[in-house]
């Protein structure tokens, strides 16, 4: 079977979940789920970053172990993610013992390489954002004269270290031919050129452990060091799969990661040059979505305005919240959450044009046809057109879930669904109905159920909990298990006449 492996960040421990976890989590949910349904064999991961010094001191402020302060937002990570219908498949830990020996092997082969050495390191360093910088890039964004850091404005600190070094540089010229070879390795392409001129104007060397705090994996050997925050999370993508054993884990490589565009960086340069170095195969892709604003603000953590997933669950249901996030922004644009945006994506695509289309055509086929499909005698030009609309929606689909763009992918649904709609006015099965035209009554109705199906399942990785309702009520019968839900998909014509629907029930109520 054909596997495909999905991994979304870990996140850092420091901080509760907000919009920008779930978006990245809920992303990689709808692909695992589009390619389980699609017959793949699918390990979907995702997890928590706990060390680094940011951690060790905010754990210190507070009187308690770094593992303690760990242990509790994690807790509220893995109490999350059901909440949000998330079917990951594991979650790694970092200061799990199996990441450890992941981390630690991973060192043993960097060394091995001769790609490690030791030397000596001395800059200015952000502790807030985990971020070294050069004299020379604080004098460029203006930020030399307070000794600032140019991404948060708080006070840099002087560090003088000895350090392991990673030789990034021996790895610049593979990495350019590897970009330039496979178009499709960072996405979107505007990223992928800008990684591309990063690494072109040559790579440093990257400091790759730390003396000054202890919160992390020691360094083999040489017990003083522990392993550079940013080596130890990137690892999580093997320590995952069970690396080191085997070396080389069944669903490695990637198909792809998925992450924030301001780790890009990490991902597609030094994540690649690790791989290289430690002679392993390389993610097949990696994309770098865009960052929400909420209510037009940047979220932030001292103006306290972050949008934390208990207040969005409160008010709406969580197939609703995914819907919005993968159809609002085109995936890897930058874009605006607004509780006013969703309520009108809500009303104008879910209740009016999706919940219109399932109500009216249950309705008649209870009113008409007590609920009992019959068959096709009667197909027409018109018909056709449908059908071959909802074929080429379902090619269309699998194609725009390979280049993860969901925008298009519900677009695309939507479209279908607004055809059914129309074939509902230009057919008028109540005047089919009145006129007694059973052959062709049968024959539309027909159509419009077996098009809701087929939407129904495209749109189930989406809306899982809603989709379930509405094949539900196509189906007649309780489809709590997935595996039965699994076995429905499949082309056009699966619903054989004198089949039984239930009667409608609002699946998507106007909202107010
Ligand atoms: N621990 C690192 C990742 C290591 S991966 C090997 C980390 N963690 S994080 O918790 O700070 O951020 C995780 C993700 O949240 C990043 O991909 C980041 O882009 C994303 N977001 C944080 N704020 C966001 C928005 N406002 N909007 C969208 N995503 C945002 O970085």
């Amino acid at each position: 079977m054909q596997t495909y492996y999905v991994t979304t960040p870990i996140y850092y421990v420091n901080d509760e979940p907000h919009l920008g976890h779930i978006y990245t989590t809920i992303a990689a949910d709808v692909l695992a789920r589009h390619q389980r349904l699609s017959g793949k064999d699918v390990f979907f991961l995702t997890g928590v970053d706990e060390h680094g010094q940011k951690v060790q001191q905010a754990a210190e402020a507070r009187g308690i172990e770094p593992i303690e302060l760990a242990n509790q937002v994690v807790e509220r990570y893995q109490s999350l993610w059901p909440e949000l219908e998330i079917t990951n498949d594991d979650f790694i830990r970092t200061s799990s013992k199996r990441h450890k020996l992941g981390v630690q092997a991973m060192w043993r082969r960097l060394e091995n390489a001769g790609a490690i050495y030791k030397g000596f390191y001395e800059d200015w360093y952000c502790v807030p954002c985990e971020t070294y910088w050069t004299e020379t890039q604080l004098k460029d964004a203006e930020c030399w004269e307070g000794r600032v850091c140019p991404d948060c404005g708080r006070p840099v600190e002087r560090v003088q270290e000895e350090s392991y070094f990673l030789r990034l540089s021996a790895y610049q010229e593979r990495l350019i031919e590897h970009i330039k070879a496979h178009p499709d390795f960072i996405a979107p392409a505007s990223r992928r050129n800008e990684v591309l001129s990063f690494v072109e104007g040559g790579l440093n060397d990257l400091s790759v452990s730390r003396t000054t705090f202890s919160w992390g994996v020691p360094v083999p050997n040489d017990e003083g060091h522990v392993v550079y925050v940013w080596i130890d999370a990137l690892t999580n993508y093997l320590s995952g799969l069970g690396f080191p054993n085997p070396e080389v884990p069944a669903y490695w490589p990637a198909d792809v990661h998925l992450i924030g565009k301001d780790i890009l960086r990490f991902h597609a340069v030094f994540w690649p040059c690790m791989l290289m170095a430690a002679d392993l195969p390389l993610p097949k892709r990696i994309f770098a979505h865009g960052w929400w604003t909420v209510e037009g603000e940047k979220m932030s953590k001292s103006k306290g305005n972050a949008l934390r997933p208990a207040t969005l669950l409160e008010q709406f249901d969580a197939d609703i919240i995914r819907y919005f996030l993968l159809r609002e922004v085109p995936f890897g644009q930058d874009g605006d959450f607004s509780l006013d945006a969703l309520k009108q994506r809500y009303n104008s695509e879910l209740a009016n044009d999706v919940g219109n289309l399932l109500n009216r055509s249950l309705a008649m086929l209870n009113k008409y046809r007590d609920g009992v499909l019959g068959p096709v005698s009667d197909e027409q030009e018109i018909d056709r057109e449908l059908i071959a609309d909802v074929q080429k929606m379902q090619r269309d689909v699998d194609a725009s879930m390979e280049v993860q763009a969901f925008h298009l992918v519900l677009e695309r649904i939507n479209d279908v669904v607004r055809h059914g709609n129309r074939y509902v006015e230009e057919n008028a099965p109540w005047a089919l109905a009145k006129a007694g035209d059973v052959e062709r009554l049968d024959t539309v109705l027909y159509h419009l159920v077996e098009t809701l199906r087929l939407v129904a399942v495209q749109l189930t990785p989406f809306m899982p909990a809603k989709m379930q309702q509405m094949l539900e009520q196509i189906y007649n019968r309780d489809l709590a298990d997935e595996a039965l839900l699994l076995s429905k998909v499949g082309g056009w014509g699966l619903l054989q006449a004198g089949h039984q629907c239930s009667k409608p029930s609002p699946v998507f109520p106007r909202m107010e």
